[in-house]
């Protein structure tokens, strides 16, 4: 369990607000997006300044296919050109990269890119950068059951010894901690589907500054201010 006095060592973004920031300036929601990325990669490389290790955004939910053509092939191109276009830094700089979701729903050129940059990155350990890709909490749920459902049929799995720890094993993030602080910009508050299991215990920060404005000063505020929260899961003060 996470030790409240420190900072949170995992950390989970939702990246909200991209499309406003664009519309606010007269461009498409796409110029929003490719000024999210850019944060990305800034947020991405403060995580050693503020003592993150583990760094969880959601780039793309199950939900997000009912988008227009235009903007989710956009998006799609946009995940490919930050994957070739990155891979050589993240390596030098210790980033080990992971994708959560269900990557068989994405076109094969990207999922090739996703498989080579966790093989390229998976010496790494200076911190943990996990993509949540066509990823939904509800379905990471349902396919993990499904795998223990198979599992059970084959005799690899005996049902009564099934507890929470079982489950958690079958979910994506099965080698990740759980989220200590999860953060949604854009003033909305609403986790939409996000580590839902993970995060039954995280601390929640809903802030109004939209993604493309999340600067690391933005981000180092937050994690200031999990500081001094008081996590009890569940128990009492001492
Ligand atoms: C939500 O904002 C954002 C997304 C659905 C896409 C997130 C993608 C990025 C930040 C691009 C870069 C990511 C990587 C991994 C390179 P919205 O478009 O729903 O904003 P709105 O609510 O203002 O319309």
């Amino acid at each position: 369990m996470p030790d409240s006095q420190t900072g949170p060592k995992h950390v989970a973004i939702i990246m909200d607000g991209n499309g406003r920031w664009a519309q606010t300036r007269g461009k498409p929601r796409l110029f929003g997006h490719h000024a999210g990325a850019k944060r990305v990669k800034e947020i991405v490389r403060a995580c050693p300044d503020v003592g993150v290790k583990y760094l969880t955004i959601f780039a793309f939910s199950t939900e997000n296919w009912k988008r227009t053509q235009t903007e989710v092939s956009g998006l799609m191109s946009l995940f490919r050109r930050y994957i070739t276009g990155e891979m050589k830094d993240l390596i030098a700089e210790g980033v080990r990269v992971r994708f959560i979701g269900d990557r068989p729903r994405l076109d094969a050129k990207l999922i090739k890119l996703m498989d080579s940059l966790e093989d390229a990155t998976s010496e790494n350990d200076k911190v943990h950068l996990t993509i949540a890709l066509n990823y939904g909490g509800r379905d990471e749920v349902a396919r993990a059951v499904k795998e223990m459902a198979r599992d059970a049929a084959a005799g690899r799995l005996d049902a009564e010894t099934v507890d929470e720890t079982t489950l958690a094993g079958y979910l994506d993030t099965r080698v990740l901690p759980d989220p200590d602080l999860v953060i949604r910009t854009s003033g909305e508050a609403r986790i939409s589907n996000f580590l839902l299991w993970q995060s039954a215990y995280s601390e929640y920060e809903f802030i109004d500054t939209l993604w493309p404005d999340f600067t690391k000063d933005v981000f180092a505020d937050c994690v200031a201010r999990y500081g001094v929260r008081d996590r009890r899961f569940g128990g009492v003060k001492a």
